[in-house]
C-alpha cells in the first residue's frame, strides 16, 4: 500500500526561510554525517524488519503467550514503554480486553510496570496478578534502569513462588545483544531474548521488538504496522523537496521556533490517541532540548481540554503554535431524536458525533488563528496499525531533521544524568 501524509499550514508562516535548511539537514542525516550518526539504525529498520523473519517469530510467540497468559506485563520506561503504550491505547479494543479478563475469550491484556516509582499503583498491579496467569516482557536497552529493574525484581520473586523453576519460560527479555545486567541475568536464567540493535536509541525503538512484541501479544497486526513504516520510509527517502511532509514539518516547526514560538501543542480530537502524544513528547523533547535550545513539546486533547486549557491557548502568552492530528473518522454514533427535546439537541438529531467533532475543530481552528496561534495540520489517515506505523516513522524522520536544524545531536540525552547522580548519591548507591 502507498503512503503519503497531507500537511497544511496557516498562511502567516514564512516557510521559504527554513525550507532550504530542512533539505540540508535531511541530506546530512541521510549521508550519516551529522552528530550521533552511529544511532541512525532506525532509518533503514522498517525494510529490514520486513525481510528478517523477526515479525513472524514475534507473531508466533505472541500466539503461544495468548494461549496461556491472560495478562502480559510489560516492564520498561521512556523509549522502552511509550511506543507500545501509545499504539495499544489507540488500537486495542477495550471490550475484547474485558472478555479476556472474564475468561470469555483467549488472549492477553497488556499491563505496564516499571515506568514510575509509585508503589500504590504497582501494588494494585500485583493484586491483579494474584488473580490471573501471566507472562512478562522486561524491556531495557541499558539493562540497568532503576524503575524497571525494581519492578522486575519484585515480579520475578512473585513468579518464582507461583511457577517454580519453570518461571523462566514465562519471561521474555528485550535488551542489548551482548552487554548489561539484564543480558547477564537472561543468559543465566534462560529467558528468551530479543535484541535491541546498538544503532537504535530508546526513543527511536518502537518498531523493534521493544514496541512490536507487546503489540503482537495484544493482538495488534504488527505486520501491517511494519508495512506502514516501510511505505513511509520509501516515500520519505525518495522525495527530497517540499513535497516530502517530514521536510515540510521540520521546516515549519523550525521557522516558528525562530520567530519566537517556543512551544508546540500536539492536538488530537480523538481520545484514544492521547498516549501517542506522550511518545511524541519524549521523541522531540529528548532529541531537541539541549544546549539551551529546543521547542517545548506539549499536548492537548480536544474537545476535553478546551474546557480546561482553552482559555490559556486563546488568550495567554503568544509563544505557542498547534500541530493538529486530523485522523479519519472511526466507528460512527448517531444522535437520536428526543420527543421532548428538553436538552435542545434535536437540531443535531440524525447527525454523527464525528460531524459535531469536525465542526468543533473548524470553530476552534478559526478562533485560535484569530487569537494569534499558528497552525500546522497533519492528516495521518485512518486509525489503524498501518497508519500508526507510518506515523511513528514519519515523526522519527522529522525529528532527526528538526534536531539537525538546531545543530544538536538528536540521539543522545546527556541532561537526564543530572537528576540520576543526585538520586543515587541520596540513595547511597555504591
Ligand atoms: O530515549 C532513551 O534512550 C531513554 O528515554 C530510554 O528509552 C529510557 O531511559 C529507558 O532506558 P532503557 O531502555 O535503557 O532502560
Amino acid at each position: 500500500m502507498d503512503w503519503n501524509l497531507q500537511l497544511n499550514f496557516s498562511q502567516e508562516i514564512d516557510i521559504e526561510k527554513s525550507l532550504e535548511k530542512a533539505v540540508q539537514a535531511r541530506n546530512l542525516m541521510l549521508a550519516g554525517k551529522g552528530p550521533g550518526s552511529e544511532f541512525l539504525g532506525w532509518l533503514e529498520l522498517p525494510g529490514q524488519m520486513q525481510t528478517g523473519g523477526l515479525v513472524e517469530k514475534m507473531v508466533n510467540l505472541a500466539g503461544q503467550i495468548r494461549a496461556h497468559s491472560p495478562i502480559f506485563v510489560t516492564i520498561g520506561i521512556g523509549g522502552s514503554y511509550l511506543g507500545a503504550k501509545a499504539a495499544l491505547a489507540a488500537l486495542v479494543d477495550p471490550v475484547e480486553e474485558l472478555a479476556i479478563l472474564k475468561g470469555q475469550k483467549q488472549g492477553s491484556v497488556i499491563r505496564f510496570a516499571g515506568h514510575h516509582l509509585d508503589s500504590s499503583d504497582f501494588h494494585d498491579l500485583l493484586s491483579l496478578l494474584d488473580m490471573y496467569d501471566f507472562s512478562v516482557n522486561v524491556i531495557s536497552k541499558s539493562g540497568t534502569t532503576t524503575e524497571p529493574a525494581i519492578a522486575f525484581r519484585i515480579i520475578r520473586d512473585l513468579m518464582k513462588v507461583r511457577y517454580g523453576k519453570g518461571y523462566a519460560k514465562r519471561v521474555f527479555a528485550t535488551t542489548d545483544a551482548a552487554k548489561g545486567a539484564l543480558r547477564t541475568l537472561s543468559d543465566q536464567e534462560g529467558f528468551e531474548t530479543f535484541a535491541i540493535p546498538d544503532s537504535i536509541g530508546g526513543r527511536y525503538s518502537v518498531l523493534t521488538p521493544v514496541g512490536l512484541l507487546p503489540l503482537a501479544v495484544a493482538g495488534v497486526d504488527i505486520a501491517a504496522m511494519v508495512q506502514g513504516a516501510v511505505a513511509a520510509q520509501k516515500f520519505l527517502h525518495t522525495v527530497s523537496n517540499r513535497e516530502n511532509p517530514a521536510i515540510l514539518y521540520a521546516a515549519l516547526r523550525n521557522q516558528l521556533y525562530e520567530s519566537g514560538h517556543k512551544m508546540e501543542l500536539l492536538v488530537s480530537y480523538l481520545a484514544k490517541t492521547s498516549f501517542l502524544a506522550e511518545w511524541w513528547k519524549q521523541l522531540f523533547g529528548e532529541s531537541e532540548g539541549k544546549q539551551g535550545k529546543g521547542l517545548w513539546p506539549a499536548s492537548v486533547q480536544f474537545t476535553t481540554d478546551l474546557h480546561s486549557l482553552g482559555q490559556w491557548i486563546q488568550d495567554g502568552p503568544r509563544h505557542l503554535f498547534e500541530t493538529i492530528l486530523n485522523w479519519e473518522e472511526g466507528k460512527a454514533l448517531i444522535i437520536p431524536v428526543d420527543d421532548q427535546d428538553l436538552d435542545g439537541l434535536n437540531y443535531l438529531a440524525g447527525e454523527k458525533i464525528s460531524f459535531i467533532n469536525e465542526k468543533a475543530k473548524e470553530g476552534t481552528r478559526m478562533a485560535h488563528l484569530e487569537g494569534g496561534v499558528p497552525i500546522i495540520d497533519l492528516y495521518p489517515g485512518p486509525l489503524d496499525a498501518f497508519h500508526f506505523g507510518a506515523l511513528f516513522y514519519f515523526f522519527e524522520y522529522s525529528c532527526g531533521i528538526s534536531a539537525y536544524m538546531l545543530a544538536v545531536n538528536p540521539f543522545d540525552q546527556p541532561g537526564v544524568e543530572a537528576y540520576k547522580k543526585n538520586m543515587f548519591r541520596l540513595l547511597g548507591k555504591p
